[in-house]
């Protein structure tokens, strides 16, 4: 874990609302893994950094998208080639390095960590979201690293109609574990139908993190462990451990 300035080498729109940025950071991306964050200060009149997700780790460069939000995510928006972004990180547990392929599955921003799992890990993916706007973009991004892409749109815009977890069943026994992020409910429900068929599956959760250093318990979660910070214990997780105690009940 470092902290440093890291310069930007590509801050743009992908999709509406959402950005990608690219940061020279030969260090990092070396001494990275799929599912670690980052604690980005975005200016001085910002007191608290953000956590952003590491959406890539490949040639001594850093990927991180972003959905503009509020204030401090449109400042972020506006920094331009050549200026320079205070990064805190690596921080995290980061996803186990899987024996054989494994089927990612993801939602919105959750996609983000995923890609960098495909990047290094044996992988296909499942894209999920609402309508082809949120979700061509990220099979885009996602076609040169993974051998299949299967698609889920709510309103059947793009890839088959219905949710993640509509598609899952069908596909799921031709991978060794799933390794998800994206929207709470999308997580269990995935969580529950992997496990239901024994095969492990990790979880990456998105929590509001104040210092990312496991000192002010901001992100504690209670799991069948008992109490865990997302930022020091985390973010990524067995999902047994965040939501098997839900499906025994
Ligand atoms: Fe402070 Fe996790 S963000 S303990």
């Amino acid at each position: 874990m470092n902290i440093f300035n890291a310069k930007i080498l590509l801050n743009e729109p992908v999709a509406p609302k959402i950005f990608k940025i690219i940061v020279d950071a030969p260090d990092l991306a070396k001494n990275s893994r799929p599912g670690q964050f980052l604690q980005v200060k975005i200016a001085d009149e910002f007191t608290l950094r953000r956590p952003l997700g590491i959406a890539g780790n490949l040639n001594g460069k850093i990927t991180i998208f972003y959905r503009v939000v509020g204030r401090g995510t449109e400042f972020l928006s506006k920094k331009r080639v050549g200026d320079y972004l205070n990064i805190l990180g690596a921080l995290g547990t980061g996803f186990s390095t899987p024996k054989s392929k494994i089927l990612l599955v993801g939602g919105g921003m959750g996609l983000a960590p995923l890609l960098c799992a495909a990047q290094n890990f044996n992988s296909d993916v499942l894209i999920a979201g609402r309508n082809a706007d949120e979700v061509i973009f990220w099979q885009n991004e996602f076609k040169n690293h993974v051998e299949n892409i299967f698609i889920a749109t709510d309103d059947g815009s793009y890839g088959k109609k219905g949710f993640a977890t509509d598609l899952l069943p069908e596909i799921l026994s031709d991978y060794s574990a799933i390794y998800t992020c994206g929207p709470e409910i999308m997580m269990k429900n995935t969580a529950k139908i992997a496990l239901n068929n024994k095969i492990p599956c990790e979880i990456s959760l998105e929590k509001r993190m104040a210092c990312g250093l496991g000192a002010c318990l901001s992100c504690s979660i209670d799991t069948t462990l008992g109490r865990k910070k997302v930022c020091k214990d985390g973010a990524v997780f067995d999902a047994k451990i965040v939501f098997g105690g839900d499906f025994d009940e």
